[in-house]
């Protein structure tokens, strides 16, 4: 049944895609610079769509974009800023309609960008930038999240097939963010909000089980994956069972938030994600009058005994003698200390909420993963930082400087980072999935509305921060002196 209606909603789609045929294609326009351009060394591309091709309009996030005018004082970080910040609701927001059975549950269906599928983590953050415009259930962006939550419910309630645990924090995260900008509790018990929340908590308690049985036995996990692919981490080893896990209390995630196999199925950044928001998730729960008995306690023992596991699971000792966070673990004593670009990363443990950007362990794991010891890091002239094994080695996700920025107090850290990430778009404006860190030209994916989200969220949290950053220049130090 809710297969059947999922699909519907999907096929609905893609029927009006086909229909708005008057606009540009964002894929090809996002490749190519548009006047006018701003008036920096970088003379960055215009990328907003035409209003009438736009495929949301909340004056709430026009009205952020116009504030932001006058509080940024350098031409092409602000032109970046009103190019990304509203880059899915201009874009992405394929379709919004009503439940066939029900025309009070609202529903959204939201695109990657150049992929035209919803994903559940990618849409979760794609529309968390704009938090910052809702303060209430009325605001016009509201109608956007429960949208998101009611399609990602009603995807949760069936399956998804290269399992990632972020995807189940997402969701999560959502939910928590609607409810702490508009106080609407009555919207998560209306429709499908507390069976995905059973869905979650039943496939999560299957996850934490062991490979072996107690005299030794292999045990047939619930979950398998295996596909025909080219790329080595697009399928599962061991006949589509992942790599074997001991039980520590840890959740596994068989896929990371790149969409890779996992080394070891015991994500630590997934797993700390998941204990955060199962707790806020609880407090909504609480107040339900319709929550199952237990359910919320239920939440909160499995985030308990998460961050217990992460203590001691998940702290291991690098060589360096250090305490740090691993990457992923397996139960074993296997870890491996490494850091991935996609949100959840051990760099996002802060802006997670996990703990305290101080945080000894923290500071240790920081210094590890943003330094030749995380095999992903990325050098370069252009462009230093994380990057991921779903693209190459040498190509920096500017996801990751941006996270980089989020998690620190240093405003020396957070020039020299910014001056890179402005550096980084050739020119067209917009945030890429990767960009090699000798050539700003080199770069995958036109259209990541994901992370234009997050560089306009990034920018929102200067603004709060520290204000002051914002009327700076962070032109290259030769256009200056040029000047
Ligand atoms: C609407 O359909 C969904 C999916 O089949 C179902 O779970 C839900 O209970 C239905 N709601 C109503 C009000 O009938
Ligand atoms: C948009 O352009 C891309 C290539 O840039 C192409 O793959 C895609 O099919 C086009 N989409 C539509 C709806 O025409
Ligand atoms: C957004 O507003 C413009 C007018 O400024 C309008 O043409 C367009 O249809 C609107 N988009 C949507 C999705 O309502
Ligand atoms: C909701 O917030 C908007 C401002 O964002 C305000 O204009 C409106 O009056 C509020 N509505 C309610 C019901 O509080
Ligand atoms: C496997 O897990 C069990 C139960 O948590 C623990 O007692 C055992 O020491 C673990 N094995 C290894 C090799 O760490």
């Amino acid at each position: 049944m809710l297969m059947r209606g999922a699909t519907r909603v999907v096929a609905a789609a893609l029927l009006f895609g086909v229909s708005v045929g008057e606009c540009p294609n964002y894929s090809t326009h996002s490749q190519q610079r548009h006047e006018p351009l701003s008036t920096g060394a970088y003379a960055l591309s215009y990328q907003r769509p035409d209003p009438a091709c736009r495929t949301f309009n909340s004056s709430g996030v026009e009205e952020i974009i116009v504030r932001l005018k006058d509080k940024i004082y350098d031409p092409d970080l602000y032109r970046l800023f009103e190019n990304t910040f509203p880059n899915t609701l201009d874009t992405a927001i394929r379709w919004r309609g009503v439940a066939a059975n029900n025309t009070a549950e609202e529903l959204c269906f939201v695109i990657t960008g150049d992929i035209n599928a919803m994903w559940i983590r990618d849409s979760a953050d794609q529309i968390a930038p704009y938090k910052s415009a809702m303060s209430n259930a009325t605001d016009d962006i509201a109608s956007v999240f429960r949208g998101v939550l009611n399609m990602q419910a009603r995807y949760l309630i069936v399956f998804t097939c290269n399992f990632e645990l972020d995807d189940f924090a997402a969701f999560l995260q959502l939910g928590h963010d609607y409810y702490t900008a508009t106080g609407d509790v009555d919207f998560f018990g209306k429709y499908q909000w507390i069976y995905a929340i059973q869905s979650i908590m039943s496939a999560s308690k299957a996850l934490k089980q062991p490979t072996y049985g107690p005299d030794g036995e292999w045990v047939v996990p619930e979950y398998t994956f295996q596909s025909q692919t080219m790329t080595g981490s697009g399928t599962l080893g061991n006949h589509g069972v992942g790599n074997p896990v001991n039980y520590t209390g840890l959740i596994r995630s068989p896929f990371r938030p790149s969409d890779d196999a996992a080394t070891y199925d015991f994500s630590i950044p997934a797993n700390m994600m998941m204990a955060v928001y199962l707790e806020s998730n609880a407090d909504i729960m609480e107040r339900l009058p319709n929550a199952p008995a237990g359910l919320a306690k239920e939440m909160r023992d499995m985030a308990s005994e998460v961050r217990e596991a992460i203590k001691t699971w998940g702290t291991v000792k690098a060589p360096s003698g250090k305490k740090v966070f691993a990457y992923e673990v397996d139960g074993y004593g296997g870890q491996n200390l490494m850091d991935d670009a996609n949100v959840p990363s051990l760099l996002s443990a802060p802006f997670l909420g996990y703990l305290d950007k101080n945080d000894e362990i923290y500071q240790n794991t920081r210094s590890l993963i943003l330094s030749r010891s995380n095999p992903f890091w990325c050098q370069g002239p252009i462009i230093s930082g994380i990057g991921s094994p779903h693209v190459q080695p040498g190509a920096t996700w500017p996801m990751s400087v941006i996270m980089r920025i989020m998690t620190t107090d240093d405003d020396i850290e957070i020039r020299t980072n910014m001056k890179m990430i402005l550096s980084s778009t050739a020119g067209l404006g917009l945030i890429h999935e990767s960009v090699n860190a000798f050539d700003a030209k080199k770069w995958s994916r036109q259209w990541f509305t994901w992370a234009n989200g997050l560089f306009g969220q990034m920018v929102l949290d200067i603004e709060a921060r520290k204000p002051g950053l914002l009327k700076e220049s962070y032109q290259p130090f030769r256009y200056m002196a040029a000047a």
